[in-house]
């Protein structure tokens, strides 16, 4: 039973994994203005909270993961609005996810459409159920997607692919994105939740210190020349050592050697 946290978002943690559920099934789970706020609001809070080793988003319902922006909210303003909006929101948004140091899983239970895809894109992990559709339908409805999806998915998926699938628009389904490296990984639509919670678990359950820096390394890799990134993830293996984390692993193994 989710546990509400804002009147659109559940919130439920649990043995170091934080689940965060977006909870507008009426409405696929868009994105509200009220929704992105929230959404905000709370990334911030996660990634302070001792209690938290690793986050898991899924959808409300079973059918969506999220539509994307929410269509009605956004068919009711003026441009003049919309640009406003959009000066205020973009720069809190296009990197909320993100830019936290926990580690994100998006598990994709549904439509996984638009803005809905460019959140995923956010998380470090990306597990789909095999029901799940995919697409970027912006060019479609005379924008281009706008939050971040032209920069991250060519480089989850290379640029032919991400040229492809943003021009046309088109809907493809969990396979193709398993086979395209967009998800980690397709499971059975009933076992996507323990699936994902398990991975987060495994995560959470590893040295704190430790999966932040690689994280970080990692993203590096993402923004960098090889030679740059190869400096940072030095000073990130550099930083583990202050902790004891490492320590207390190792010496458990030299313990096993002298028994
Ligand atoms: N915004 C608001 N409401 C949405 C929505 C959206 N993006 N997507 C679905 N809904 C609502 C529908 O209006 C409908 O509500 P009512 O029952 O009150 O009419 C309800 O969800 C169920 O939708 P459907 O009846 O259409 O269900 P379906 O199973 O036939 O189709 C769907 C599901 C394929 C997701 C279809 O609803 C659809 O194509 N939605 C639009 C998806 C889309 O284009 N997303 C991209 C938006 S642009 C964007 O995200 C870019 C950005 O700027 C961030």
């Amino acid at each position: 039973m989710a546990t509400p946290h804002t009147s659109e978002l559940d919130l439920d943690i649990e043995r170091g994994v934080a689940l965060v559920t977006l909870n507008r099934p009426h409405a696929m789970n868009a994105l509200s203005i009220q929704m992105r706020a929230d959404l905000i609001e709370l990334a911030t809070k996660l990634d302070r909270d001792a209690d938290v080793g690793a986050v898991v988003f899924i959808g409300a319902g079973g059918k969506a993961f999220c539509a994307g922006a929410d269509l009605n909210e956004r068919g009711q303003k003026s441009a003049q609005e919309l640009y406003d909006e959009r000066r205020y929101f973009r720069s809190r948004w296009i990197n909320f996810i993100s830019s936290m140091v926990k580690p994100t899983i998006a598990a994709i239970n549904g439509y996984c459409l638009g803005g809905g895809l460019e959140l995923a894109l956010q998380c470090d992990i990306r597990i789909a159920s095999e029901q799940a559709t995919f697409g970027l339908p912006e060019v479609t409805l005379g924008f281009l997607p706008g939050a971040g999806a032209t920069q991250r998915l060519p480089r989850a998926i290379g640029l032919q692919k991400a040229k492809e699938l943003i021009l046309t628009g088109r809907r493809f389904g969990a396979r193709e994105a398993e086979e395209l490296g967009l998800v980690a990984r397709t499971v059975p639509h009933e076992t996507l939740l323990a699936g994902a919670t398990e991975l987060a678990r495994t995560i959470a359950a590893n040295p704190r210190l430790s999966v932040i820096q690689a994280k970080l390394a990692l993203n590096a890799s993402q923004e960098t020349f090889v030679s740059g990134g190869l400096q940072f993830e030095n000073e990130a293996w550099l930083s583990c050592l202050l902790s004891d984390a490492w320590k207390g692993k190792l010496e458990r193994f030299a313990g096993r050697k002298d028994a």
